[in-house]
């Protein structure tokens, strides 16, 4: 392990194994230079579909919305437990393909096996959740709940199963039509699922796959008055910017963050060290929810124990692609530029390397994790989300002053604290910025119904309203008050 991160550095997996004996539908040498570097999984899961969906012209795309709207008129007119039926019907078929959609997230993102057999956990998850909601929602006495008519979907590539799942998934239980436009580094995935839900019933009329360029045909989708919810999850910039194209319509967006670890001198360090490694570097970083920094306060600050604790389980992180299973942190979606490529080449003002990133083959995409020290507040790393592997330590000397860092950012998605003090707890608890704050647990994988997802600041636009909790569903439509009801 230690010769991955610091030898003569080759990604791990595939350089052993011998191609003839392997399945060629399943794993596809990555060769560079007459070399074989690596074996990734490869098929070609989802290609027609994605064709099949594929949109060039504005006469399509205006027959398509026309056909999907009165598709969804039938739909809207089911009763709830109906529909509620086809959605939990879906997550049996999710479960059906499991091995289908962590393969082809593996193939088309580089997402390791660890981290995509979860995903699909969770939008099973979603799918039995959402239909219980819906139930839920129809019982309401006094009131009718009256669904969106047509709700588009652009998820995004960094959870390609789960978010799409989940959100279309939540339009259909409302009662509203969906159309889904899929991220582009991820399209096959996003089909793969949409595959699973059509098989299980869910009509194609009423569930469409759109693949439309992100220029003028994705602005005339999203700016259809015909439209009537928008679910987005990406970055915030996208956020606003779909937003200015179409202010009247309501918006469920799910966007940046940069999220902070405190680990006071009552915590468990062991915990707290676990529990950092896999926040800041499973899918090597690229989650909103992921840690990319942690606040290390008052004598965890300064003793040395904590950082080495922190660098010796780093180091033994296992990097590669996701055709080996025991790989721990996988390749970028796409070779380090712009900020995440200068966040993983130098440092700020007052910082330095407890252990460097490098990188690790020619395709830019795979490195190795980074840990630096130092970063000083209203830096640029104490501020911008990077989404990659790389997590900066700050100091406190209190708890007050660690939660003022904290919420210093710009975002509020997710926040943790390590502490076994319960006076502190509370304290951080009370005054914490952050939709999802977790105490004494990793920040990243939020479960469904237990701990609703989303953000507060520039961690959402529009309804705030929370992925997998309560009042989800209630935002995909508007409620008529019924005179006649008791
Ligand atoms: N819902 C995802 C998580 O909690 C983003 O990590």
């Amino acid at each position: 392990r230690q010769d991955r991160l610091n030898g003569d550095l080759e990604p791990a997996g595939g350089l052993f194994h011998n191609a003839a004996d392997t399945d060629p539908s399943l794993l596809a040498n990555r060769v560079w230079g007459g070399r074989i570097l690596a074996r990734v999984p490869s098929s070609d899961l989802g290609v027609d579909t994605i064709e099949q969906a594929l949109v060039t012209d504005a006469a399509a795309l205006e027959s398509l919305i026309a056909s999907t709207v009165v598709a969804g008129a039938a739909w809207g007119s089911r009763s709830a437990a109906d529909r509620a039926g086809f959605v939990r019907r879906a997550g049996y078929a999710l479960e059906a393909n499991r091995d289908r959609l962590i393969e082809v997230m593996a193939s088309e993102t580089g997402k390791t096996i660890d981290q995509a057999d979860p995903e699909v956990s969770e939008a099973i998850d979603f799918a039995h959740y959402y239909a219980t909601t819906a139930v839920e929602l129809d019982a309401v006495d006094g009131a009718t709940f009256v669904p969106s008519k047509l709700t588009v979907v652009t998820p995004p590539w960094n959870f390609p199963v789960a978010i799409p799942a989940g959100s279309v998934l939540a339009a259909l239980a409302a009662g509203s039509a969906v159309i889904i436009k899929p991220a582009p580094q991820a399209k096959r995935s996003a089909a793969v699922m949409v595959e699973a839900l059509w098989e299980s019933g869910i009509p194609r009329d009423v569930l469409v796959l759109v693949d439309v360029d992100e220029g003028d045909l994705g602005r005339s989708l999203m700016s259809d008055p015909r439209v009537d919810r928008l679910i987005l999850t990406g970055a915030y910039d996208t956020a606003a910017l779909f937003r200015s194209w179409r202010p009247d319509l309501p918006l469920l967006a799910e966007t940046s963050g940069k999220n902070a670890i405190v680990v006071t001198p009552s915590a468990d360090l062991d915990l707290a060290v676990a529990d950092i490694v896999k926040s800041a570097f499973g899918h090597a970083g690229q989650k909103c929810s992921a840690a990319s920094l942690v606040i290390l306060v008052g004598s965890v600050a300064q003793s040395q124990r904590f950082s080495r604790q922190l660098v010796d389980a780093v180091r033994s992180l296992r990097v590669g692609y996701p055709d080996d299973p025991s790989v721990q942190m996988g390749p970028l979606i796409e070779p380090a530029a712009g900020k995440l490529g200068e966040a993983l080449t130098s440092l700020g003002v007052g910082e330095r390397w407890l252990i460097e990133p490098r990188q690790l083959d020619d395709t830019g995409r795979l490195w190795s994790p980074g840990v630096r020290e130092g970063v000083l507040p209203g830096t640029p790393f104490h501020l911008t989300e990077y989404f990659g592997p790389v997590l900066g330590i700050m100091h406190a000397p209190t708890l007050e002053k660690a939660i003022e860092l904290q919420n210093a950012v710009p975002y509020g998605l997710t926040a943790g604290i390590h502490s076994l003090d319960a006076a502190e707890i509370h304290r951080w608890l009370a005054e914490v910025d952050a939709g999802n704050a977790y105490i004494n647990r990793g920040i990243t994988g939020a479960i469904v119904r237990r701990q609703p997802f989303g953000g507060w600041k520039k961690s959402s636009v529009g309804a705030g309203a929370k992925a997998g909790g309560p009042n989800y569903l209630v935002h995909l439509g508007s409620w008529l008050n019924d005179p006649g009801a008791p």
